[in-house]
């Protein structure tokens, strides 16, 4: 159940319940593919991160440990420790960014694994059975992320079929959800917008895929080649058409800019690998831009990595100790640049928040937006 609470222009600050957990809106997901985001953070660590929602992928879990086993231990969120939601991606994306040799047909994807080449089929009947088992709190529908650039009858043909399999994935995980042993009876079900860059097709789409009346609806198939004012051309279309009672998510972005262009434009809901992945490379997002800690400069500087942030590494350690352990190859080094940079975009949301809160967006956005790009 999404409930808005208020609008600057597009902007929305809203509420979004669900059975394991009430989630303030815009917000962050945490990119814990595996069940675990990378950089060796638990949930533990995520409770201080002020981490709202999970996303874990059906694609990894469903190779490795396998869904049965995580169903057998009680579900995704009981596996990870993790008292909170847990959105799981369909495999859609991962199976047409990771997975090498594979064949699209109607009923499905046939590809080789990423771990042995071992020859696996998905479908939405598939992809549904597995987010079934995994219990997770909201599972995506199945898609096909189509590349950039794409031609446009491809794109057409390839949404068509998406919305086709959309039907599916619903008529399948509302069966599966009234089995007996159902790990999450009441877990829901977002659609995705495809469409490439024509805004023609992705306004079809969309306004195709809402008659489904599905609890949520993201925005795929974006920050795959594009630029950004393609990205934010395309949000711009879309977001008039999509339901207005219903959270509203755009898959994989991305920076800090990024994030407070397409909240401008109505979007609710992020996930991006970028704060871990970049932060595994020494890579900060701060107050003041981004900062790379394996730079010379910061071999003396005894300041936080942010001095701006009260987050457990900034509130702790100096920008020389980070460098060094960095420069070491120490675990740490890594490990307290993610939780640095995990906090900073779950920080980032909640200020979002609270400058909607407090009618005061405009001029938030007018004073972070050029900051936050910069490289110091
Ligand atoms: N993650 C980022 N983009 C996409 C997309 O288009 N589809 C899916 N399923 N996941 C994504
Ligand atoms: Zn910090």
């Amino acid at each position: 159940m999404y409930r808005l609470l208020k609008t600057s222009g597009q902007a929305r600050r809203g509420e979004f319940q669900t059975v394991h957990g009430t989630v303030q809106m815009p917000a962050f997901m945490n990119v814990a593919t595996a069940g675990a985001i990378k950089g060796a953070v638990s949930a533990l660590d995520l409770k201080q991160l002020k981490c709202q929602v999970q996303l874990c992928n059906t694609y990894h879990l469903h190779l490795r440990p396998g869904d049965e086993t995580v169903k057998k231990l009680g579900g995704i969120c009981r596996f990870t420790r993790w008292e909170g939601p847990v959105l799981t991606d369909s495999g859609g994306f991962q199976v047409f960014s990771l997975a090498k040799l594979r064949n699209i047909r109607e009923e499905g994807v046939t590809f080789a694994s990423h771990i042995d080449g071992r020859r696996i089929f998905m479908g939405p009947e598939e992809s549904m059975r597995i987010q079934s088992n995994l219990g997770s709190t909201i599972a995506m529908a199945f898609d096909e992320c189509i590349e950039n650039p794409a031609e446009y009858a491809y794109t057409r043909n390839s949404c068509d079929r998406t919305a086709r399999w959309l039907y599916r994935c619903k008529t399948e995980l509302d069966k599966l959800k009234r089995q007996e042993g159902a790990v999450n009876p009441q877990q829901m079900l977002f659609g995705i917008n495809q469409g490439s860059t024509y805004t023609d097709i992705r306004v079809d789409h969309m306004k195709k895929i809402r008659e489904l009346n599905l609890d949520g609806y993201a925005i795929g198939g974006l920050a795959v080649g594009e630029s950004a004012e393609e990205m934010y051309r395309v949000i711009e279309a879309v977001t008039p058409e999509m339901p207005a009672d219903k959270p509203r998510y755009l898959m994989g972005v991305g920076t800090p800019v990024n994030i407070l262009e397409a909240v401008r434009r109505g979007v609710d809901l992020f996930d991006c690998v970028m704060p871990s992945r970049n932060a595994r490379h020494g890579h900060a997002f701060t107050w003041e831009g981004c900062r790379n800690l394996m730079n010379a400069k910061y071999e003396l500087d005894d300041a936080p990595l942010d001095e701006n942030c009260d987050c457990p590494c900034c509130r702790n350690f100096s920008r020389a100790y980070i460098h060094h352990l960095l420069k070491s190859k120490e675990m740490l080094g890594m490990r307290l640049c993610v939780l640095h940079n995990i906090y900073f975009y779950n920080t980032l949301l909640e200020k979002i928040r609270l400058a909607l809160d407090e009618d005061c967006f405009d001029s938030f956005y007018r004073k972070n937006i050029s900051v936050l790009g910069q490289r110091i």
